[in-house]
């Protein structure tokens, strides 16, 4: 079993990191192998609507949204993390999580997927929402915890002090390592749910 942990903060030791730490532990204790990949701060461009993907398979821009794209495939969940910017996920993460989730034509179904977000006061529960988004487009389940996922503080290392968020990101981290193992089991045992063909209607009519 393995998931990843983006931290899409611009930095490497923030509060958002310190919130994914906390996650690692529990992991680790799970018997999880979880990577930490950091994507924020990486010069990553928003999504062109080329379309080029489609025929490619990837991102027509070879950056780090390539190299995670492989690593998200093998994976059987995601947890993505950002500091809360005017009350949504910072921009590097919306560009990299719109293009992974757009690029990529493997099946997403029933890999796990958690949101977390990071501020010093407001934001987080829109921020939460925005970044679920992603999950719940792609038939993820959701690992939730106690509350909506969000821990606060704002220089550095401020969120140590946020004992009830942290509290909720081990939570988050243990329902994750249950649900990816269930899934798994109930993979070999009943497969995967049937999907349906159909046409997509646009809401022109
Ligand atoms: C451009 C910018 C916008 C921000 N907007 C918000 C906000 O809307 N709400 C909030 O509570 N904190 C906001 N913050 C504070 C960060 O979310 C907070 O410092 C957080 O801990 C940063 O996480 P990091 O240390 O992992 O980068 C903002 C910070 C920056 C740089």
């Amino acid at each position: 079993m393995k998931v990843l942990l983006i931290n899409g903060s611009p930095k490497a030791n923030g509060n958002t990191a310190l919130a994914l730490s906390e996650m690692a532990k529990v992991f680790e204790a799970e018997g999880v192998d979880a990577e930490t990949i950091h994507v924020g701060n990486k010069p990553i461009r928003g999504c062109i609507a080329c379309n080029s993907c489609a025929g490619k398979g990837k991102c027509v821009f070879d950056d780090m949204v390539n190299e995670v794209a492989p690593k998200f495939e093998a994976a059987d969940g995601i947890v993505v993390a950002s500091p809360v910017y005017y009350a949504g996920p910072n921009a590097t993460v919306m560009a990299f999580l719109d293009r992974l989730f757009y690029s990529t034509s493997f099946d997403k179904t029933m890999k796990v997927g958690a949101a977390v977000a990071v501020c010093r006061r407001g934001g987080s529960s829109a921020a939460f929402d925005r970044l679920n988004k992603y999950f719940t487009i792609s038939g993820m389940p959701v690992a939730s915890g106690y509350y909506w996922n969000s821990v606060h503080g704002m220089t550095p290392g401020e969120a140590a002090q946020d004992a009830e968020g942290l509290r909720n990101m081990r939570m988050v981290a243990r329902n994750m390592a249950f649900l990816v193992k269930s899934i798994a089991l109930g993979r070999e045992k009943y497969g995967l749910p049937v999907k349906e063909q159909g046409e997509m209607t646009n809401f022109i009519r």
